[in-house]
């Protein structure tokens, strides 16, 4: 159910925003729990009872909004609104109830990327998403599943890279029984089972020519015929695309059909690289090394200091999924603490050279803002760190003094991999 009318007045969004923020600190709160005592049982739950007072209250205003919906009108002859921070385009996609749980980040191509996902998904226009490996399309493409109006139907995924020529036609279409040697049975493709539904077509790149053809047909028709049969079958698929080729040289070369190319493509979203997010990899590693730490069922592993300064510039050739299989690795093969020998070997840093140089991590090429990201990043993890060890790792004492949230302190400890205890004072 989505909570909030997209066309709704700034006020609204900005309230949802603030209640997920609020949850948010419950989840980690609860999360980071070892054991309850009865009075934060009691406090828990007096959040939670504010919590769902602020949802009755901006339902009741959601629903006075509709009723004066001519007021939606009134703002189209404003003056345009200033392009807003990152983090606020972020809160915003939130609070208008845009599912895109799992996915990271605040870099302003990943935001644009989610921002046109957003409105791509209630339509049925094709999607063409494209990125390096790794880089998320396929979170993507789930995305834009997810916030359509077929959420509650089949998502098929097929990738054309991995079917052999030969059983392509009939792995997409299905077949009838008899058709080939085999073919035991009627069968039903992909196509079929996504009818109604999402079919992702990942690897689009990799499709034969003739299976370029055939897929072509389809889209124009929106019609199948299973192999060895002459009936038609209406399909009524929403096609989502994915490719970590460059399409354009593939039809320079030849190799990909221009047609079809068009055809797939009416919305294009392009996934940065995590190399040209960089200030990000705090964030994701703080994610994957607590994901890593709940699915081995053990506690996060602490870094040293030499091995977060290589994950921090390190190049990710295989972005995101690189990062996530680091930090599982980590948490598999390190004890308490992870150091460098718990790097994959392709890519440990030979001993001699592991004290990072600006111009060898390619900190030269980074944006301006990239740059001002990355120092702040910097800056708060010094403070954070230089805090812990006055007040001798005690998490509620440092909040006190800087009259902070604990809760909030301690999600800003997780984003840099900080450990409380790593600060107490053993004597
Ligand atoms: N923005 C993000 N935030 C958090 N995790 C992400 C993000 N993008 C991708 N991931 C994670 O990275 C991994 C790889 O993502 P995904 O499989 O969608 O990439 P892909 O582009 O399809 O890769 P490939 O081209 O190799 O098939 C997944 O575990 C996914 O959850
Ligand atoms: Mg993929």
């Amino acid at each position: 159910m989505k909570l909030f009318n997209p066309g709704g007045e700034r006020g609204s969004a900005m309230s949802y925003a603030a209640l997920l923020e609020k949850i948010e600190i419950m989840r980690s709160t609860l999360r980071w729990a070892t054991r309850l005592e009865r009075p934060d049982v009691d406090k828990l739950l007096r959040q939670a009872n504010v919590l769902r007072d602020e949802v009755m209250q901006l339902s009741h205003k959601e629903r006075f909004v509709q009723a004066v919906s001519g007021d939606i009108e009134r703002r189209m002859g404003e003056e345009p609104v200033p392009e807003p921070p990152t983090g606020e385009r972020r809160r915003a996609l939130l609070a208008r109830s845009f599912v895109f749980e799992g996915t990271f980040g605040d870099n302003p191509k990943l935001l644009d990327a989610l921002e046109i996902a957003e409105k791509a998904a209630p339509t049925d226009l094709p999607v063409l998403v494209d990125g390096e490996s790794g880089t998320g399309k396929e979170l993507m493409a789930k995305v834009i599943h997810a916030n359509g109006a077929r959420a509650d139907k089949p998502y098929v995924s097929v990738n054309c890279g991995a079917i052999p020529d030969s059983l392509l036609e009939s792995e997409l279409f299905g077949h009838k029984k008899g058709a080939f040697t085999g073919a035991a049975n009627d069968r039903k493709g992909k196509f079929e089972s996504a009818h109604k539904g999402t079919i992702f077509l990942d690897e689009i790149g990799e499709l034969p020519l003739p299976g370029q053809v055939k897929l072509l047909r389809v889209l124009q028709s929106h019609e199948i015929q299973r192999v060895g049969s002459d009936e038609t079958i209406v399909v009524d698929a929403r096609i989502v695309a994915a490719t970590n080729k460059n399409l354009r040289k593939l039809i320079e070369q030849g190799t990909f059909r221009e047609d079809l190319y068009y055809r797939l493509s009416v919305i294009h979203v392009t996934l940065p690289p995590l190399r040209e997010r960089k200030d990000e990899i705090p964030l994701l590693l703080a994610y994957y090394g607590d994901e890593a730490a709940e699915a081995l069922k053990r506690r996060p592993v602490a870094l040293t200091a030499r091995l977060r300064d290589f994950l921090l510039r390190y190049a990710y050739p295989g972005n995101i999924r690189e990062l996530r299989n680091i930090m599982y690795r980590i948490a598999c093969l390190a004890g308490d603490t992870a150091d460098l020998s718990h790097l994959p070997e392709d890519i440990r840093p030979a001993p001699s050279a592991t004290a990072p140089t600006p111009a060898a991590d390619g900190m030269a090429n980074i944006s301006l803002a990239e740059a001002k990201r990355a120092a702040s990043d910097e800056a708060e993890r010094h403070c954070l760190e230089r805090g812990l060890e006055e007040v001798g790792g005690t998490v509620a004492e440092l909040a006190r003094r800087w009259d902070m949230n604990r809760s909030h302190l301690q999600i800003l400890l997780r984003k840099h991999g900080l450990h409380s205890k790593d600060f107490r004072k053993t004597h």
